[in-house]
């Protein structure tokens, strides 16, 4: 893989890396859980965020003065649920398996019941937490519902040699850029290989590609759903240590180049809050865009995104924040330096074992590095 962006010749010649950890050894899985289907939050203001939401490019499935349900234009009945609370705070994610005796076989090696779920479209579901306290619902059997009607293919495109489009401009509607899936959900643990351990064993993930820091030890970890023959995305769910606890950020696929960019003029328009992008990740590939919602959560557009089946090994790569983008606006300072909640994190990690001072001087190092040369 060609892993060349501006800057990288500087990392290419130093010597203490690449690493090739080993660290992240496959355990034997209880199930292959088949997609990820959506989030689970605490939300204080149903309204503001549900405006977000559909300002972001979702529909609203169901709402009442307790529940919100957001769903996609794809045949899940929500991508997002919201409980109403007191404070806002994530607190999960569902995915879906194939067949109800990946459920009983999940409840049984578990200890865990078999529960019939109360929201929109029923189905069954296992409950379990993951070792950072976030509830990772295992679900069967939700009901389908009818895809909304949108563009599905991308844009033609005319190139030197080839002409789709003759006597025909170039429009994409200026709209919210319709959500066609939930794609993937980034979240921090200081406990890094306990937690990609659990997720590989519980939910029957693989890693993709892993960013290190010089000694080897795992930093960043994509993992995606193993389908077998059938793709699967880059990554589903990304577990990074030294950010935080918890949520990082979601992603939310949409048809082409021209829908994130045209739904990035949307949000403006509404005055929503960007973050960073438009920009294609070098890992995984995707145009992205990335937005704050109402509680300055990021919640991220992408579209082109590569994919896989079971075959493809683990790659390794150094952590550099230059790995992030191939191309696109610059990225954020704010992202590589920790703030107040990051450091009590760190902190509280150090006090229980969780960072050595050690560690901490690797990924200062790394995450010190300028993404850019103009940066
Ligand atoms: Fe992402």
């Amino acid at each position: 893989m060609n892993l060349e962006y501006a800057g990288s010749e500087t990392l290419a010649v130093n010597t203490d890396t690449p690493p090739e950890s080993k660290l992240i050894e496959r355990p034997v899985p209880i199930i292959k859980a088949d997609r990820l289907s959506y989030l689970i939050w605490d939300e204080a203001d149903l309204d503001k965020q549900e405006a977000f939401l559909l300002d972001f490019g979702m529909k609203t499935h169901q709402k009442d003065q307790q529940n919100l349900y957001m769903r996609s234009y794809g045949d899940e009945p929500y991508v997002y649920y919201a409980r109403k609370a007191k404070k806002s705070a994530f607190r999960g994610l569902g995915v879906s398996v194939n067949a109800r005796k990946d459920l009983e076989r999940l409840a049984q090696k578990t200890g865990k019941q078999i529960e019939k779920i109360q929201h929109p479209g029923g189905g069954e579901v296992v409950r379990l937490t993951d070792p950072t306290g976030l509830e990772v619902e295992v679900c069967f059997g939700i009901e389908k519902v009818k895809p909304i009607d949108t563009r599905r293919e991308a844009l033609p495109v005319n190139t030197p040699n080839h002409h789709p489009r003759v006597n025909v401009g170039q429009r994409a509607a200026f709209a919210p850029s319709p959500v066609l899936k939930i794609g993937h959900c980034v979240l921090g643990a200081n406990e890094i290989e306990k937690t990609i351990q659990w997720y590989m064993t519980h939910l029957g993930l693989l890693a993709t590609d892993v960013l290190c820091l010089e000694d080897g030890s795992p930093v960043i970890a994509f993992l995606r759903m193993d389908r077998g023959k059938e793709i699967a995305d880059h990554h589903a769910i990304v577990i990074g240590k030294g950010g935080g606890e918890g949520y990082l950020h979601s992603a939310y696929e949409v048809v082409d180049v021209d829908a994130v960019a045209q739904g990035q003029q949307y949000l403006k328009m509404k005055n929503r809050k960007h973050y960073w992008g438009m920009g294609r990740h070098l890992l995984g590939s995707q145009v992205f865009d990335y937005w704050h919602d109402i509680n300055g959560c990021e919640f991220e557009h992408y579209t082109d995104g590569d994919v896989f089946t079971s075959d493809r090994e683990t790659e390794y790569y150094p952590m550099d924040p230059g790995i992030n983008y191939a191309w696109g606006d610059d990225i954020p300072v704010a992202m590589f330096k920790p703030n107040g909640k990051q450091i009590m994190n760190i902190l509280r990690g150090l006090f229980k074992g969780q960072f050595s001072i050690s560690w901490l001087k690797k990924a200062k190092k790394a995450a010190s590095r300028s993404p850019r040369p103009w940066l």
